[in-house]
């Protein structure tokens, strides 16, 4: 079976919000979509390993904040590639409740408000089934998948449905044929698996890494 015909299904980007206690969590999803018109339900593929989606199990009320091409960036990386178990993700941009969702302050295309009703078990994954109960227009282009691997150069995590490990290959400075002598040392994101080559054994202390967007500390070295 050709797997790689899944490449051509189209998604969006999307952020999740819910309220453990009183505290916002919440993270990045691309997989989401309206079954129904009437009284509409959607359907969101969460992986079961998420801290996101054990909070949602306790309380059903989240929000669904609709990423467009000029939502910053950081976002997607912290929201994606950290999890509420160990990260105040909300720390950098704030939020604002909505019907009792957190919402991640910023330019979306929308905000949804639903409640989750029913946890499908795939596997890897719940599909939670939710009814829409509020909306808050937004601005901008939505961000479409294709998008955000094109131009923003994202990768998806291990929890993402659609992660393909060769897809996720770590990202390199420049390719090692061009300049074979200039950068000497690796060093590798231990929370997004980004891979940066560098003349000196050791990298700057202000370095930050260019794809989910944690510090220095968060490096560590690799074979040459
Ligand atoms: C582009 C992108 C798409 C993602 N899509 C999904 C998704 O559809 N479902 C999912 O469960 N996780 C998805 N993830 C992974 C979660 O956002 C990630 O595992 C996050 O760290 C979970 O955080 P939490 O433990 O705080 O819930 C995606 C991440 C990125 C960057």
């Amino acid at each position: 079976m050709d797997t790689t015909v899944l490449f051509k299904l189209t998604y969006g980007l999307y952020v999740v919000g819910v309220m453990d206690g009183e505290r916002p969590v919440g993270c990045v999803i691309n997989t989401c979509f309206q079954v129904t018109s009437k009284d509409p339900v959607l359907a969101v593929s969460l992986n079961k390993d998420n801290y996101t989606t054990e909070v949602l199990r306790r309380n059903p009320r989240f929000s669904l904040s609709i990423v467009a091409e000029k939502t910053d960036p950081m976002v997607i990386r912290i929201f994606g590639f950290q999890s509420g178990r160990t990260a105040d993700k909300y720390a950098a941009f704030g939020y604002t409740l909505v019907d009792g969702a957190p919402a991640v302050n910023g330019l979306f295309a929308g905000r949804l408000v639903l409640d989750a009703f029913d946890f499908v078990d795939c596997g890897t994954h719940d599909v939670v089934l939710a009814r829409l109960v509020d909306t808050v227009p937004g601005e901008g282009v939505p961000m479409t998948y294709d998008y955000y691997h094109r131009e923003i150069k994202g990768t998806a995590p291990k929890n993402a449905p659609t992660y393909v490990e060769a897809l996720t290959e770590p990202v390199t400075a420049e390719a090692p044929e061009a300049q074979p002598e200039s950068k000497k040392y690796r060093f590798e994101c231990d929370i997004c698996g980004y891979v940066v080559e560098w003349d000196e054994p050791e990298l700057p202390a202000d370095f930050v890494c260019p794809l989910c967007g944690v510090d220095v500390t968060h490096f560590h070295r690799i074979q040459a």
